[in-house]
């Protein structure tokens, strides 16, 4: 049972994209990280997460799936609501799961979903360039959008494994050319998943908004993890950019506060957790 210490909000303040944006322009960095419940969101939010994603990894690490791919709107919109309930101050990111956003009409009716049933601040969409149109027609109706790019989760079938993007330069051009589309189109974030450092410096300093990376090196303005695996109760191998917070920190609360301060203050993530 959490005690009243532990979900007494850290800051008190509601995080919101300007003061994501704020926080890019003073070079502060901020962490987010993903959960699927009310408690431990309201644990995250105490412990002064400024991002809590309700990620479609909830298939993988809450229903014990292989992939992404089986998650529904229904699932999304059910943790969403959870964590809604559970978060303070922090911002509630909802993920857009495996083909919610195939056309412009129903990434707008699942994006609606997701704001209005699920209490989502803002709605995350894997994606390339090519995903610009959607983007554009959600900022049109005042829908806030974490555009992610790098691996794409969703299309590990079409890609064939999980594997580093970006890392030939055409491909690192291609990625930073989709970025800069994104954000034209409208996106109010980037989320940055297993890239070079070196590529995600380059889009972190190109992009006016806010960049999250996991995976993608210590100079993204924040840095996200999947809470399983930063407690390191994920079954299997952890993935090699993230990194078991709990082994050192005697609880769960203090693992998330050793996270959020090791991401603030650039300690984490290490070269051994970046890829060049
Ligand atoms: O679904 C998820 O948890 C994510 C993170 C890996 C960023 O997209």
């Amino acid at each position: 049972m959490a005690t009243s210490k532990t979900i007494t909000p850290a800051t008190g303040r509601r995080v919101t994209l300007a003061s994501l944006r704020k926080a890019k322009g003073e070079g502060r960095r901020f962490a987010a990280l993903t959960a699927y419940d009310a408690s431990f969101a309201a644990l995250e939010d105490a412990a002064g997460i400024e991002v809590i994603l309700v990620g479609d990894s909830l298939g993988m690490v809450v229903q014990g799936h292989r992939s992404t791919i089986p998650v529904t709107m229904e699932h999304v919109v059910y943790h969403t609501a959870l964590v809604a309930r559970g978060a303070g101050s922090a911002l509630v990111m909802g993920d857009m799961p495996f083909m919610s956003f195939a056309t412009v009409d129903e990434a707008r009716h699942n994006a609606a979903r997701l704001m209005q049933e699920g209490g989502a601040e803002i709605v995350k969409l894997e994606g390339t360039g090519a995903q610009a149109e959607t983007v554009e027609a959600l900022s049109a109706q005042g829908i806030p959008v974490c555009a992610h790019l790098g691996l794409r989760p969703q299309a590990v079938h079409k890609v064939g494994a999980y594997k580093i993007q970006g890392r030939e330069p055409e491909a690192a051009q291609a990625l930073m050319e989709d970025a800069a589309a994104l954000e034209q189109a409208g996106a109010d974030m980037l989320l940055l998943e297993c890239v070079p450092a070196t590529l995600a410096k380059k889009i972190t300093e190109q992009a006016q908004v806010p960049v999250i990376g996991i995976g993608a090196g210590v100079h993204c303005d924040g840095q996200i993890l999947v809470l399983y695996d930063m407690l390191g109760i994920t079954p299997g191998r952890r993935p090699s950019f993230s990194k078991d917070f709990l082994i050192d920190s005697g609880g769960i609360f203090a693992a998330l506060q050793n996270y959020a301060e090791a991401v603030r203050s650039g300690t984490f993530p290490g070269p051994e957790h970046a890829f060049e």
